[in-house]
């Protein structure tokens, strides 16, 4: 179904861009927020692991990956960048950010393919949790600032229109 393949294509996508995203901030924090490096690490591997996840689901079914891949990539990197050098709150609004509009589509995902598709559904389940870590380390560890908000909103702009993208590529 057209419906199953462009979720498991774009969840591809958005892992890559985490990837991106955790690794950028992982460069920057090497340098300025040594303390932050165990817990980037962390997420990062999660996303990996992610990836790997959606790369077989796409390999096996022989399904194409989304045209935008190298964007997300690409995207993340400069996303992850630019909050990391905007300190480490940033790092912490970007993370709840995206975590946040991230599990949002993961909820309509698995009740649709709960309702179609064991595997996929499966697939999606089991990153769930580990995003909801991610949100957390996000929420709990960013503090109120009139940076917040602005930041809040721009990355869950810019993931939202990524997602509404990769549906097109
Ligand atoms: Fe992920
Ligand atoms: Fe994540």
């Amino acid at each position: 179904m057209k419906e199953i393949e462009r979720i498991i294509r774009v969840d591809h996508a958005g892992e890559r861009g985490a990837i991106g995203i955790y690794s950028a901030q992982l460069i920057v924090a090497r340098v300025l927020y040594k303390d932050l490096v165990p817990v980037l690490e962390a997420m990062l591997l999660h996303e990996r692991e992610h990836y790997a996840t959606f790369n077989r689901l796409l390999n096996s079914r022989r399904i194409r990956h989304c045209y935008g891949l190298g964007l997300w990539a690409f995207g993340g990197a400069v996303l992850g960048t630019l909050t990391a050098l905007l300190g480490r709150n940033a790092i912490w609004v970007c993370t709840n950010s995206i975590e946040t509009t991230v599990l949002h589509h993961l909820e309509w995902q698995l009740v649709f393919l709960n309702k179609h598709d064991a595997e996929a559904y499966a697939a999606v389940l089991s990153i769930k949790s580990d995003e909801e870590e991610h949100r957390e380390m996000g929420r709990s560890n960013g503090k109120e600032s009139f940076l917040y908000k602005p930041i809040f909103w721009l990355v869950q702009r810019s993931t939202e229109f990524a997602i509404w993208l990769s549906t097109k590529l």
